[in-house]
């Protein structure tokens, strides 16, 4: 089955959004694009929350949030309970961020990383798998009853 990646972005991470969009589409991953849909400015914090009630209400398996660092967006969306957003800028800390924080959000600077590595970054992310065991207790650590 193909896997769900919404993705939302920010002025900043607009053309990355763009550029992935294309890139990633088919192959095994269904994209849900929340936008936005051009480069106007926007508020990142607006964004984040758009995708993380996807992600929440389980409209998506991952979500994909740009902006011009990253930083804002996994900011923002770490404020989320249940949401556990990775800034990364390289495949290994993307393919980390799965097996040991069971990330459900993956975060991209639009002028950080070009279209080439943020896709690898991507495909990282995606096809790793959460690594359960002693890290299952350390994620449920970050969200108590
Ligand atoms: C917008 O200029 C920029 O501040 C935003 O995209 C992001 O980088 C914030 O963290």
């Amino acid at each position: 089955m193909a896997v769900r990646l919404a993705i939302a972005c920010d002025h900043g991470g607009f053309h990355l959004k763009q550029a992935l969009v294309q890139a990633l589409a088919g192959q095994g991953i269904d994209i849900v694009d929340l936008g936005v849909g051009s480069p106007d400015p926007v508020d990142y914090p607006d964004v984040a929350r758009t995708l993380t009630e996807a992600i929440l209400r389980k409209e998506a398996d991952f979500g994909l949030l740009l902006c011009g660092t990253g930083i804002g967006v996994s900011i923002a969306a770490n404020r989320r309970p249940g949401i556990r957003a990775a800034l990364c800028t390289d495949p290994y800390t993307a393919r980390m961020s799965r097996e040991h924080n069971d990330a459900n959000v993956l975060c991209l600077g639009g002028r950080v990383v070009g279209p080439g590595l943020a896709e690898e970054i991507v495909r990282a992310f995606l096809a790793a798998g959460f690594a359960g065991g002693r890290h299952a207790r350390r994620i449920q650590k970050l969200d108590p009853p």
